[in-house]
């Protein structure tokens, strides 16, 4: 075993004290107001969808897997919950941020898209076994420290069926402007005005097939702009 498998290993044994205890800390406190605080900006919702090489790859792989019931994980004001909601599928869109789920009801409304969008946060995730046949998670897993992340994904995949789907964008980290320090898992953590508080973190090829320990990853591909698209299956 390498000296990374066994420091994920450690880290998996250990997420789930290492996530409470986060979830209590006033670091964390702030890296959520952070999303409150952004999302309290918009006062309607962006309808315009963004143009990403890989968005008309989502609905092919979950057609291709069969799946119908979606989890959007960190869904914001719902773009994605929307793209595949006109594509017929039953979607679930979670966030921290409340206001910026009411913007996502407004934009299903719009639309009259029956979207259900739940309030919460990824470290606790409120859902039973079997709820869903996949989940999406575009630009929210380096947005939690690595215990989170461990806990989440864990818990993920008793949330989707047996033989559910994972699809993942993770952007590139640690090229933008911004001054943070770092938490000791590698976790920037923001302190520039503009950022206060919001958490990023690289997740490196190797931690997201860690991640994804007990799923199959069938696709993982590095993107022109950096980010990694990953699909993969319970
Ligand atoms: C970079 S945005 C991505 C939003 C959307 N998935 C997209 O692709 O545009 C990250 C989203 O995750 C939400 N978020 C961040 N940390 C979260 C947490 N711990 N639990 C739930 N949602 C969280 C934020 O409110 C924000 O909407």
């Amino acid at each position: 075993m390498t000296a990374d498998k066994t420091a994920i290993n450690e880290a998996m044994n250990e997420a789930p004290d290492k996530a409470n205890k986060l979830r209590a800390s006033d670091v964390y406190r702030e890296n959520l107001q952070f999303w409150h605080q952004a999302w309290g900006m918009c006062t309607k919702p962006y309808t315009k969808m963004p143009e990403l090489e890989y968005l008309p790859w989502i609905p092919e792989r979950l057609k291709a897997a069969s799946a119908e019931r979606i989890l959007d994980l960190g869904c914001g004001s719902g773009w994605l919950s929307v793209f595949l909601a006109r594509e017929g599928f039953k979607v679930t869109g979670i966030d921290v941020a409340g206001h910026a789920l009411d913007l996502g009801r407004q934009w299903a409304e719009m639309e009259g898209l029956n979207i259900k969008f739940d309030a919460g946060d990824l470290g606790d995730l409120p859902y039973a076994d079997n709820s869903f046949d996949a989940v999406v998670a575009n630009s929210i897993i380096e947005h939690l420290p690595l215990s989170l992340a461990l806990v989440a994904m864990s818990r993920l995949k008793s949330a989707v069926k047996p033989g559910g789907t994972f699809i993942g964008c993770f952007d590139k980290v640690g090229t933008g402007p911004g001054e943070y320090y770092k938490l000791e898992d590698g976790t920037q953590v923001y302190t520039d005005k503009s950022r206060k508080g919001m958490m990023l973190r690289y997740f490196p090829d190797e931690e997201i097939r860690e991640l994804l320990t007990g799923w199959e990853v069938v696709e993982l591909k590095t993107l022109d702009s950096g980010s990694r698209f990953v699909v993969a299956h319970t």
